[in-house]
């Protein structure tokens, strides 16, 4: 199994659980975006990267904005266009970023819980291409933790059991030890944003969301959807969420998870 196809049908696979089970992104972060920005509504063009089912795409919507969403794999890219369908504003390519010719420069380009999938040694040249000078870009992502810490202890040890990779589940993180804001370690897009001339006003933020509540089977369905689980062949993936199944039926059938939102946000410089 090549590494390109596993990326084609990563989530994909999964699309209809990652629809259901993946957590949205906060209105004030959206709000925030666009003001920094700029973008109040339709006439300046917004680029979407790996929209995926639409779970920003929705939100942005939303607000009236003239959006192009790049989306590669087809499974992903068809319920993105049925979320969609009251929006005739979002405009839905199926492709890659590194596929795709810029028919326009963008005044806003974001990308959710994406970035780490585009390719390391273009993203940053392709998103300075799309954008128009002074233009904005904005990163982020969802992390998940754990508010009970003897679910937590558990689960850690189903993972070590399962030698999967440490702090790369959603119950890796204990809610209590996530800090309220990001710390400078966490930052990788926005050091690489700092030391790129081509960018200016690097700004970064955390948001708090509420506690989410995942019944055993929901919570399954929600590991089922993240990579490290569906890069593991059927049967020990199958076993692993047995295991999963088993210890949160033995806490009480449930995993509350916190989200924190990470936003890393930059513009084009004007001059380059
Ligand atoms: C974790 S999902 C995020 C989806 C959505 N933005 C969200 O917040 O739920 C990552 C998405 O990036 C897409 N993707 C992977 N490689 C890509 C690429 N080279 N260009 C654009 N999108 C890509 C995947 O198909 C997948 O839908």
């Amino acid at each position: 199994v090549t590494e390109q196809r596993d990326r084609r049908i990563v989530f994909g696979e999964a699309v209809e659980q990652y629809d259901a089970q993946r957590p949205g992104y906060p209105p004030d972060l959206v709000s925030d975006v666009l003001a920094y920005a700029g973008v109040r509504g339709p006439g300046r063009p917004v680029l979407e990267l790996g929209a995926g089912t639409g779970k920003a795409t929705v939100a942005f919507a939303a607000r009236g904005l003239d959006l192009t969403c790049l989306e590669p794999d087809p499974r992903m890219a068809a319920v993105l266009t049925r979320n969609c369908a009251a929006l005739p504003r979002v405009h839905v390519e199926i492709t890659g970023f590194e596929q795709w010719s810029a028919p326009r420069e963008f005044a806003l380009l974001y990308c959710a819980q994406a970035w780490h999938w585009l390719d390391p040694r273009r993203r940053w040249d392709l998103t300075r291409a799309a954008l128009e000078p002074g233009g904005a870009v904005a990163l982020f992502w969802n992390g998940n933790a754990i508010t009970d810490p003897a679910l937590h202890a558990d689960l850690a040890a189903v993972d070590r059991r399962h030698d999967l990779e440490p702090g790369r589940t959603p119950h890796a993180l204990l809610a209590a030890d996530v800090p309220d804001e990001l710390e400078r370690d966490d930052t990788w897009p926005g050091q690489e944003l700092a030391g790129d001339p081509r960018f200016t006003d690097v700004t970064e933020r955390r948001y708090r969301g509420p506690v989410r509540r995942y019944p055993t089977a929901a919570y399954l369905d929600l590991l089922a959807t993240m990579s490290i689980y569906r890069m593991l062949d059927d049967a020990p993936r199958a076993k692993v969420l047995a295991d999963v199944a088993e210890v949160v039926d033995g806490h009480g059938g449930a995993v509350d998870l916190a989200t924190a939102t990470d936003l890393f946000l930059a513009r084009r410089v004007r001059a380059v």
